[in-house]
């Protein structure tokens, strides 16, 4: 009986533990959020304006963009434009880190295709987010 109580304070510890945390909000490291999100998921490939050229324009980076690459034939569903992410105007940290760990976007499905459902760890997810918040 002593034994099962020491169980309880101890797991109620923890969940307030684990409470206090999410009430500070995420604590991702922008720095490696922008290599994950240049370099790794390249986010910055879709949603990011392009020169004539094809080049992307850096000054404009995750302002959103049409997407540059043809809808497959296969596919019924698909997207022409993938929407700013600077700042993240649309998505909550949490809804953003629900999008980026289990591919589900805020109206409770997955986005349309070219966006990959991404099953992110959440530290990467948290990096990401991380970084796009620092963006104007
Ligand atoms: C291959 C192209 C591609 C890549 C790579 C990509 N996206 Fe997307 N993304 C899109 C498209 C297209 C849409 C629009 C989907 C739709 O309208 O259903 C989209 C939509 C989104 C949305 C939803 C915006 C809204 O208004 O609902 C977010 C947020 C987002 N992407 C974030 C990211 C992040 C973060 C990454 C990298 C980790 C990423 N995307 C990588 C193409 C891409």
């Amino acid at each position: 009986m002593r034994f099962a109580a020491a169980l309880l304070c101890a797991s109620l510890v923890t969940i307030s533990v684990a409470q206090q945390k999410s009430a500070k909000g995420f604590e991702g490291k922008p720095e490696r959020g922008r290599y994950l999100a240049e370099n790794v998921a390249m986010c910055i490939q879709c949603h990011t304006p392009r020169e004539a050229n094809g080049a992307l324009i850096r000054s404009r980076a995750f302002s959103g963009a049409p997407v540059f690459v043809a809808k497959p034939r296969q596919l019924s569903s698909w997207a022409e434009f993938a929407p700013r992410i600077a700042g993240l105007p649309q998505y909550s940290e949490a809804q953003m880190h629900t999008l980026l760990t289990t591919g589900i976007g805020r109206e409770g499905k997955p986005l349309r295709a070219p966006m990959p459902t991404f099953k992110m760890t959440r530290e990467d997810a948290e990096d990401v987010i991380a970084f796009l918040k620092t963006l104007k």
